[in-house]
């Protein structure tokens, strides 16, 4: 997506080799335009995908999805990261581990949020190590439902999320993918 791309050279900041900022219009400042383009292209994208449910996780997946959701004209579901396991069986839960952030949460979907004809599209805002959206899966799975498609926002592909989840069998659409990061370096695929 060439208009994301130009934001991301124009405003995005790479830290290090691993980590770009982009505090400008997606994770702290938020450009609801912009969201709402990225809505469009995941739209033309998953149009055919059987989708019924979109999910995201909080807190930065909700502004694109959101969008998306809207133009879809579909149900969105927030998985929330809880610091603790719930204690009640109206709620499935996994153990995400974060490199990025160097912790763990619990990934949590209520039960009344989905059912097992439900084909679900998972869309994020960064996928780097795989381990959120691999936690999204098991849930979605885990309630006897399908997963159609991820879409993410930013993919890091220099990191392994999108091969392991390529390797089983998720179709992965990225609007922007990075091949490299060095500090004041952001290089495309
Ligand atoms: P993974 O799910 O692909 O394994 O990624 P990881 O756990 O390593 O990432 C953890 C958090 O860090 C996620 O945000 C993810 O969006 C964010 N993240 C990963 N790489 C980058 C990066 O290069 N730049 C930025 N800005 N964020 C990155 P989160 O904990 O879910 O936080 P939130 O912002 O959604 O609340």
């Amino acid at each position: 997506m060439e208009i994301l791309k130009e934001r991301i050279l124009k405003e995005g900041r790479a830290l290090s080799k691993v980590i770009l900022k982009v505090d400008s219009f997606l994770n702290h400042g938020v450009d609801a335009r912009l969201m709402y383009e990225i809505g469009e292209n995941f739209k033309e994208y998953f149009k055919n995908h059987g989708v019924t449910k979109i999910f995201t996780i909080e807190s930065s997946g909700i502004a694109p999805t959101v969008m998306t959701a809207m133009q879809m004209e579909l149900p969105m579901v927030i998985l929330k990261k809880q610091t603790s396991k719930v204690l009640n069986n109206n709620v499935y839960q996994t153990t995400v581990h974060s490199f990025t952030k160097d912790l763990d949460y619990e990934l949590t979907l209520s039960k009344d949020f989905i059912n097992e004809n439900d084909k679900v599209l998972i869309i994020d805002d960064f996928l780097a190590n795989g381990e959120a959206a691999l936690g999204a899966i098991r849930l979605v799975e885990e309630a006897g439902a399908k997963v159609v498609g991820l879409g993410i926002v930013i993919e890091k592909s220099f990191q392994p999320g999108r091969d392991l989840l390529n390797k089983k069998g998720y179709d992965v659409y990225s609007l922007a993918r990075i091949s490299r990061l060095d500090k004041g370096v952001i290089e495309f695929i």
